[in-house]
């Protein structure tokens, strides 16, 4: 299925305060300019910003989106964390689960799984990241991992409604690396294909892609088949190369 807009997602990742939301304000002006009916633009921030940027958001097209959450959805004794329910009370409509900065930091499938499970019943979008290391693409193992990653982390989840399929080889992030044309096309096609078998071709699928998307790389990842949008690091923290990403995709 095709979709009637590509999702940019920005990953800020540890970056960001107050004041950057002046970079937010630069794209919406940009949106606004263009008009365009053609993208969904999200910005996962820091918890600390969830709150008062979705609040000057009301009014945009602009949506905002967590990092990750605590896989229980009641309060409790969990010094430092922040739950699904307290993100979404704080204005995220998304959020990002099964990032590898956060599998590398501990997440483990079984985890991912439960923050999944608990994201969807309070009503969040979740952005599910998978994707190969350099190791695992070296001896062959990308789709087994990637079958891997989403029958573990999708486990007991009965719908594709509120889930986002991110394919992040780990190689490719912050490295200026992207795959081949070839071997993009061949993950996403194994992604559609794996989650279709496994929802019975009930739901439609949403698959973006992630790793070094830059204004360089733009113009030849937007034509990779049966990609639905991107997520975008390092170069969302920058209100120019973000823009330029989105002038490349609308020219
Ligand atoms: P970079 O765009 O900086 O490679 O980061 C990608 C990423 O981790 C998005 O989640």
């Amino acid at each position: 299925m095709t979709y009637k807009y590509k999702y940019f997602i920005a990953n800020w990742k540890m970056f960001g305060d107050f004041s950057s939301f002046k970079i937010i304000n630069l794209v919406n002006n940009y949106i606004n300019k263009i008009k365009s009916k053609k993208s969904r633009i999200i910005f996962c921030v820091p918890s600390t910003l969830i709150s008062y940027f979705s609040n000057r958001l009301k009014k945009s097209n602009i949506f905002i989106g967590a990092q990750n959450c605590h896989y229980l959805d009641e309060y409790g004794s969990h010094t430092g964390s922040i739950n699904s329910k307290m993100i979404k009370s704080a204005g995220a409509k998304y959020v990002i689960l099964g990032h590898s900065e956060n599998r590398i930091e501990g997440d483990t499938d079984n985890l991912i799984n439960n923050k999944i499970k608990s994201a969807i019943k309070n009503n969040l979008v979740v952005i599910f990241c998978i994707g190969e290391t350099l190791n695992q693409k070296k001896q062959n193992l990308t789709n087994k991992i990637l079958s891997m990653q989403i029958d573990k982390g999708l486990r007991l989840v009965k719908s594709l409604n509120k889930i986002i399929v991110s394919y992040e080889p780990v190689w490719s992030i912050g490295t200026g690396k992207i795959p081949t044309h070839k071997e993009l096309n061949n993950a996403v096609s194994f992604i559609k294909y794996k989650l279709n078998k496994k929802f019975n071709n009930k739901h439609s699928v949403k698959i973006i892609y992630g790793g070094s998307v830059n204004v360089k790389n733009i113009g030849e990842l937007i034509t990779i088949q049966g990609i639905n949008g991107f997520l975008i690091g390092g170069a969302s923290q920058s209100a120019k190369k973000f823009i330029d990403i989105l002038k490349n995709c609308y020219k």
